[in-house]
């Protein structure tokens, strides 16, 4: 099989699972416990924190570990939320369904909502945000990276903008970290999502990097553990595996940085030259360096995948990684494509374990199947393939 989803999930790195090992079998202590088990599993997690902590450029006590992206997402809205005292949320048209879904829950609850527009790339105008702003902002939350199409957006900006505002600011960045170098120190956000397993690391583990001075409200209540924002005996082995692929991420950055831009470059040359009736869509510059995305005209992205999956080839369209139900994208409507250009989508993104023969392979079989789809598309005679 070739995997190229690895924006939906990435293989566990071996050195990752050798560091979790132990934690399964002989120091299954728990981390409150104070005779030696409990201590030595109690090091392992704040050891784990610091390399967290590391990649991003934070301090350890930034870092509140929690059970993905999901949860960091929900535990910054929620937990700002309840804070501060104004009622209005600014958010993106293109955001995640871990912040779209709380969102619309606040709404229930009383709050309004600002979803900024982007424009073709996918990209928020600072300008609008500026216009959004009011005394009744309580928290602006916007995505650093898109996980269908990729863009970069200006978070630095948007972080002054906020912070000249006194307004806290938290970004979704489960698919930028890792993939580009990020210093919350430099960005200025107050609050940042992570997830262990867009990284190499295990499934069910990530961090929220709440800024020094920031406040905020726990969402699980109990014994108390993470300082009391987060309760519940915690996942050591699955903790010290995203301590690993933290490391291991910052270590390598620059390395697999360039593998992913080679195969990243060489998938869109290849498509775009090779296949008509072919866009890359999302920036062309300002995009994380593992992603492409494309729309072929006259086919349906579902159909690719099944026929692509047939030839040992794992790939998404992007737009439901929540569930197995296939939603019309809010990615791509929100930047303005037709329901055509939605329907003919991919998503092809790049990991560690992938390498170039894969992608010749990968263009190899597009080629084929593409061209097979729209022998029998109803736009055949519209296109003129
Ligand atoms: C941008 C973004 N935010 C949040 C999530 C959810 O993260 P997790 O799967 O760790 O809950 C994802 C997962 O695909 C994502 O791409």
């Amino acid at each position: 099989m070739i995997y190229l989803d690895n924006a939906a999930s990435t293989p566990v790195h071996t050195k990752v699972i050798e560091e979790m090992m132990p934690f399964f079998k002989e120091q299954y202590g728990n981390p409150s416990s104070i005779h030696k088990y409990g201590r030595f599993a109690n090091l392992a997690i704040q050891n784990a924190r610091k390399r967290i902590a590391n990649l991003i450029g934070a301090d350890s006590d930034e870092i509140l570990l929690t059970s993905g992206g999901t949860e960091s997402n929900n535990t910054a809205l929620y937990g700002i939320a309840s804070q501060e005292n104004g009622k209005h949320i600014i958010t993106s048209s293109i955001e995640h369904d871990a912040i779209l879904e709380p969102c619309k829950h606040l709404e229930r609850e009383g709050y309004q909502v600002s979803y900024l527009p982007v424009d073709k790339y996918g990209l928020i105008d600072p300008e609008d945000l500026k216009k959004e702003l009011s005394h009744d902002t309580c928290f602006v939350t916007i995505m650093f990276a898109n996980n269908e199409v990729g863009t970069i957006q200006h978070i630095k900006e948007i972080a002054r903008i906020t912070q000249e505002k006194n307004i806290p600011f938290h970004t979704d960045a489960v698919q930028a970290v890792g993939k580009i170098p990020i210093d919350v120190r430099e960005t200025e956000v107050d609050m940042l999502s992570i997830s262990s397993h867009k990284i190499n690391g295990p499934k069910g583990v990530g961090a929220l990097y709440i800024r020094n001075g920031v406040k905020i409200s726990p969402l699980i209540l109990g014994g108390g553990q993470e300082s009391g924002l987060r309760s519940g005996t915690e996942n050591v082995a699955s903790i010290v595996g995203f301590g690993v692929a933290c490391k291991l991420a910052k270590d390598h950055m620059e390395d697999n940085v360039a593998h992913y831009k080679k195969l990243t470059s060489k998938l869109v040359t290849r498509i775009l030259n090779e296949i008509s009736g072919t866009t890359l869509n999302g920036h062309i510059e300002k995009r994380i360096p593992n992603n492409t995305h494309f729309t072929f005209l006259g086919v349906s992205g579902e159909d690719l995948i099944i026929k692509l999956d047939e030839n040992k080839i794992a790939a998404s369209t992007g737009s439901a990684c929540s569930v197995r139900v296939q939603k019309a994208s809010h990615v791509l409507r929100a930047m303005g494509f037709s329901h055509e250009q939605i329907t003919g989508s991919l998503r092809l993104t790049v990991g560690i374990t992938n390498s170039e023969e894969e992608i010749d392979r990968t263009v190899d079989v597009l080629k084929q199947v593409v061209q097979e789809l729209r022998s029998v598309s109803p736009y055949k005679s519209k296109y003129n393939f």
